[in-house]
C-alpha cells in the first residue's frame, strides 16, 4: 500500500515542476526517504579539530539512529552505534565528551574506545565477549572532514575523493579547526531546506547582506570577465587553474554526489564577510586573496562555502517529516587566535543572517505546501540546481517502489 502511495506519486510527478504536496508531508514517504537516502549516502558527521584528544566523542544524530564518533587513537576515528549489545540501551547521553571507556548506564557494560566489549558482568559461562562489540557504521576521513554511511554497500566514498582531493588541497582542511558550530532548526521538509539552498532566485529579495558582495544575477558576461581576473589571481595565490574554473562534475552538469564551483565575488569583496574585507588568516597553502570563492558539494546533504579565509559547512538532515536540521560549520586555520586572528562574531556574521532568513523563507514555503490550495509550480531558469536535486530524488525514489 505505502508503496502504491509512492509509485503514484513519482507517476503523478509534473516534470520541472515543484514536488506535490504527499512529497513534503507523507510520513510513509519520510520513512522510505530514511531507508532510500539517509541511510545509503554519505554524510557530513564533523571535522577531526572536534575531537583531538584519545577519547574525545561526539555524536551525530539522525531519526532513531545515534553515532558515537569517537578518536580510538592518533591515527584511528571510529563510528560505533551508539546502542548497548546487552539490551539496546543508548550508552552516551551527552552530544560530545571524553571517556577512557564507554559504559552502558542500564547494567554496566562496557566498552573499549573501538567498541570491543571489556566488561559484562554476572553472564552465563558460555558467553562470549568477542561477539558482543558495538556495532559499527562506515566512516572515512576526507582533508580532515569526517564521513559516515549507514550502509549503503554500493557507496564508494574513491570518486568524491578522486574528482575533488587535488581540488580541496590549498585549503588545508586537515589543518582546520571550528571556531563555531550551530544547528538551525528548521520546521519544514528537510527537501524545502535543500532545495532553498540549492537556487539564488530568491538571494536578491531575501538576502540582500549576501547579495552585496555575491551574485548569481549579475549578467553573465560581467561573471565571466570576473572570472578570469580570479583565475589569473588563483594561480599567484596557490590554488591550481583547473580547479579556479572547474564547474560542477557530472554530465549534466550537476553532481549530486560531488561537485567544485569557482565563482568571483563582487565589489571588491574578497571573503564573505560584512564589509568584504578578511576575517580570518589565510587558510591552509593559500598564499593571497583572489576574490574568488567557491562553492563545493560532497554527498547530497552538505555543501561548502570556500573563501581564502575560512570555509562554511552546510549539512541538512531530517528531524521528522515536517522539521529539519541545518547544521552549520565555520572553520579557520587551527592557528588562528580567537580574539586576536579572528572574531566569532564577525567571522560568522553573513552566513548566520543569511541562515535566520532561509529559515523564515523556507518555513513560509511549508506553511503554503501545507495548503488545500497548493500545487506544484515552475522551476525558472534559476533553479536548474534545484531541478537537478529534484531529479536526483525522484530517481531515488523510483528505483525503491520498483
Ligand atoms: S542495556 Fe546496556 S548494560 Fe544493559
Ligand atoms: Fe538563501
Amino acid at each position: 500500500m505505502k508503496m502504491e502511495k509512492l509509485a503514484k506519486l513519482i507517476k503523478n510527478q509534473p516534470a520541472g515542476f515543484s514536488l506535490q504536496q504527499g512529497f513534503y508531508k507523507d510520513t510513509d514517504i519520510y520513512q522510505r526517504e530514511l531507508e532510500r537516502i539517509f541511510m545509503q549516502s554519505w554524510l557530513y558527521a564533523g571535522h577531526v579539530s572536534q575531537i583531538p584528544n584519545i577519547g574525545d566523542y561526539f555524536l551525530y544524530e539522525l531519526a532513531d539512529e545515534s553515532v558515537i564518533i569517537i578518536r580510538v587513537d592518533n591515527d584511528t576515528i571510529k563510528a560505533l552505534s551508539n546502542v548497548c549489545r546487552h539490551r539496546g540501551s543508548r550508552i552516551c547521553m551527552e552530544s560530545r565528551g571524553q571517556q577512557k571507556l564507554l559504559a552502558c548506564p542500564y547494567h554496566g557494560w562496557t566498552y573499549q574506545l573501538d567498541g570491543t566489549l571489556r566488561g559484562a558482568g554476572h553472564v552465563h559461562p558460555d558467553f562470549d565477549k568477542a561477539d558482543y562489540a558495538l556495532k559499527q557504521v562506515r566512516l572515512t576521513v576526507f582533508h580532515g572532514m569526517i564521513f559516515i554511511n549507514f550502509t549503503g554497500p554500493a557507496a564508494s566514498f574513491d570518486p568524491i575523493r578522486q574528482d575533488l582531493d587535488e581540488c580541496l588541497r590549498p585549503y588545508g582542511l586537515e589543518r582546520a579547526k571550528v571556531a563555531r558550530k550551530q544547528d538551525y532548526l528548521i520546521k519544514a521538509n528537510w527537501k524545502l531546506a535543500v532545495e532553498n539552498y540549492c537556487e539564488c532566485y530568491h538571494c536578491i529579495p531575501a538576502h540582500p547582506e549576501y547579495s552585496e558582495g555575491h551574485g548569481r544575477s549579475v549578467p553573465d558576461e560581467t561573471v565571466s570577465e570576473l572570472l578570469e581576473q580570479v583565475t589569473a589571481k588563483g594561480e599567484k595565490a596557490g590554488l591550481p587553474e583547473h580547479c579556479v574554473d572547474k564547474s560542477w562534475l557530472d554530465a549534466g552538469g550537476i553532481g549530486i554526489d560531488r561537485g567544485f564551483d569557482r565563482y568571483p565575488l563582487l565589489k571588491g569583496f574578497v571573503t564573505g564577510s560584512r564589509d568584504g574585507k578578511p576575517v580570518a588568516p589565510l587558510l591552509g597553502d593559500i598564499k593571497g586573496y583572489d576574490g574568488g570563492a567557491t562553492d563545493i558539494q560532497i554527498g547530497p546533504l552538505t555543501f561548502y562555502l570556500a573563501y581564502c579565509d575560512h570555509i562554511v559547512v552546510y549539512h541538512f538532515k531530517p528531524l521528522t517529516a515536517a522539521a529539519s536540521v541545518c547544521d552549520v560549520t565555520w572553520l579557520v586555520n587551527e592557528t588562528a587566535e580567537e580574539g586576536k586572528d579572528y572574531q566569532v562574531a564577525e567571522l560568522t556574521w553573513l552566513w548566520d543572517v543569511t541562515t535566520i532568513a532561509d529559515k523564515r523563507i523556507i518555513e513560509n514555503n511549508q506553511k503554503g505546501v501545507n495548503s488545500k490550495f497548493y500545487q506544484p509550480g515552475p522551476y525558472t531558469m534559476m533553479e536548474d540546481f534545484t531541478r537537478g536535486f529534484i531529479d536526483w530524488y525522484l530517481d531515488t525514489m523510483s528505483k525503491s517502489s520498483g
